[in-house]
């Protein structure tokens, strides 16, 4: 139930922001076919030519500013079958002539010659029989014939009526099989249903309930959100120009504190890192959680906006949130001076790598915030300036991200067909970034929990997660990534 609550309330923390979703704009840009990712390259970091369209990276960033440092260095310590019955035809008697009866006496001549006669009639008569008796075995071979024909007649009805004796005792019995069957039905729809139906009903009701309580508690908690976070805990002592200058003037501790790097602007909160090699670092951009969106405008982006600092126990802000301290004041830190950059990454294993610049600098709006890197150190991959080592030639030259101006999902800088709306790298890619065409890293991009992710599961079928691709490639979300900033000092 808990979990449910927490998954309505995380729906609707993403219904909360609605008009402010980058990604609302539509859905067709969906269209283009989700490739399956991981195994082969079918990363959507780069956007390809197609046909006469030619791509030409061609910028020219001012260099980003070197030389020699407003500080003087510090000292540092290391740190899933009928039987045929013939018929016998009696012959007649061959006769002698004498009469038949023995009172009659022997008989007369006359009589012998009738005798005669009547023996030659009879042989006349025998022939005539003789003649008739195959007719008379015909006629009563096709009698048996008829008979057995008659015979088996009437066995087929006597089967016949077997038969239908049978059937309409198997009829009987379907007849009061249907009869229960029908009387079960009649029951169980005159009283099973309407109890289950009762039982349906009271659950929907119950459901009903819940989401009723489900809909106050988000409402209440969009009411809490109108408010941005306010932190409670006390704001140090000690503040200054930037980080660098804190720790000079004793602000050791990395927590929250408040800068002022000149006097024609406010001042404002910035987590100081003051431990990680020697200190002295303003976190601009900080990701560990999931908990703030980042698909966010550009005067959003211009502003800052998350979290700066939380306290956890220790009863001061010692603890970074997730956010972006604001492309106004990135910029102005850096064009101070000499300005060096760090970005620390971490994977779901808890393995860490870096990326260092010992030169960054970004241009003022009115150039788009265009970034300017150089000198690389570190083991995650120079992103910024070589692109993603996995594509080649233009490919790769896509995705390098020195000299690009900043985009956002209301603001297309990018290299990707400038003018065209249905192509812009931010839309795609999730968030705020010094997009190209588009990227090889993205830290400003979608937070996906456990690292692996498909193109499937992304808005528009590309990479659009926390990505630094030189390291775990496209379709790996790092579980953190930060970047800080401090005045480079060359004797550091
Ligand atoms: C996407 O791929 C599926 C199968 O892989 C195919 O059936 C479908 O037509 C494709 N859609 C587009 C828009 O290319
Ligand atoms: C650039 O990428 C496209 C598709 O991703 C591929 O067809 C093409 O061969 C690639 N070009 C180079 C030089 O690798």
């Amino acid at each position: 139930m808990k979990a449910l609550l927490l998954l309505f309330l995380c729906v609707s923390a993403s219904w909360a922001q609605d008009d402010l979703q980058y990604d609302d704009y539509d859905l067709d840009a969906k269209a283009s076919n989700a490739t399956s990712p991981g195994t082969s390259l079918d990363a959507r970091a780069h956007r390809p030519t197609t046909g006469r369209e030619t791509y030409s990276s061609s910028r020219n960033p001012p260099p980003p500013i070197s030389g020699g440092s407003r500080y003087r260095g510090r000292p540092t310590p290391a740190p899933v079958g009928g039987r045929r019955e013939q018929e016998k035809v009696e012959q007649p008697e061959a006769g002698g002539c004498t009469h038949a009866s023995e009172a009659m006496g022997v008989l007369c001549p006359t009589g012998c010659e009738l005798k005669t006669m009547m023996v030659k009639q009879e042989r006349n008569v025998k022939m005539a029989i003789n003649q008739l008796k195959p007719d008379v075995q015909e006629l009563s071979s096709s009698t048996n014939n008829v008979y057995n024909y008659v015979h088996s007649m009437s066995n087929s009805l006597r089967e016949r009526q077997r038969v239908f004796t049978g059937n309409s005792r198997v009829m009987g019995q379907y007849t009061d099989q249907v009869e229960e069957q029908h009387a079960y039905i009649k029951e169980t729809v005159d009283t099973i249903f309407p109890s289950n139906l009762r039982v349906l009903q009271g659950v929907l009701d119950k459901i009903r309930l819940k989401i009723q309580k489900l809909e106050k508690a988000i409402q209440s908690q969009k009411d809490q959100c109108k408010d941005p976070c306010i932190t409670t805990c006390p704001i140090p002592v000690v503040s200054g120009k930037e980080c660098e200058d804190i720790y000079r003037r004793g602000g050791r501790d990395s927590q929250m504190y408040i800068i002022q790097p000149d006097s024609f602007s406010p001042p404002y909160k910035v987590f100081c890192d003051q431990t990680t090699n020697n200190g002295g670092w303003a976190l601009v951009q900080n990701r560990l959680d999931g908990s703030v969106d980042f698909g966010r405008r550009w005067d959003e982006y211009r502003r800052g906006f998350g979290n700066i600092a939380f306290s956890s126990e220790k009863g001061f802000c010692e603890t970074p949130g997730e956010y972006w301290l604001g492309n106004d004041r990135i910029s102005h830190l850096t064009k101070m001076g000499p300005t060096e950059v760090l970005i620390e990454m971490q994977d779901w294993t808890g393995a860490k790598v870096h990326a260092q610049y010992r030169q960054f600098t970004i241009q003022s709006e009115t150039s788009n915030y265009m970034l300017a890197v150089d000198g690389y150190s570190g083991n995650a991959g120079n992103c910024f300036l070589e692109g993603a080592l996995e594509l080649f030639g233009v490919n790769r030259t896509m995705t390098i991200h020195n000299g690009m101006m900043f985009s956002t999902h209301d603001r297309d800088n990018d290299n990707w067909n400038p003018g065209d709306p249905s192509k812009q790298c931010s839309r795609e890619d999730g968030g705020g970034w010094w997009y190209n065409r588009c990227h090889s890293a993205n830290p400003n991009g979608r937070y996906y929990m456990g690292g692996s992710y498909t193109s499937q599961m992304s808005k528009h079928g590309t990479d659009d997660g926390m990505v630094w691709m030189n390291w775990k490639g496209s379709w790996y979300s790092l579980k953190a990534i930060s970047m800080k900033i401090r005045p480079y000092i060359a004797s550091r």
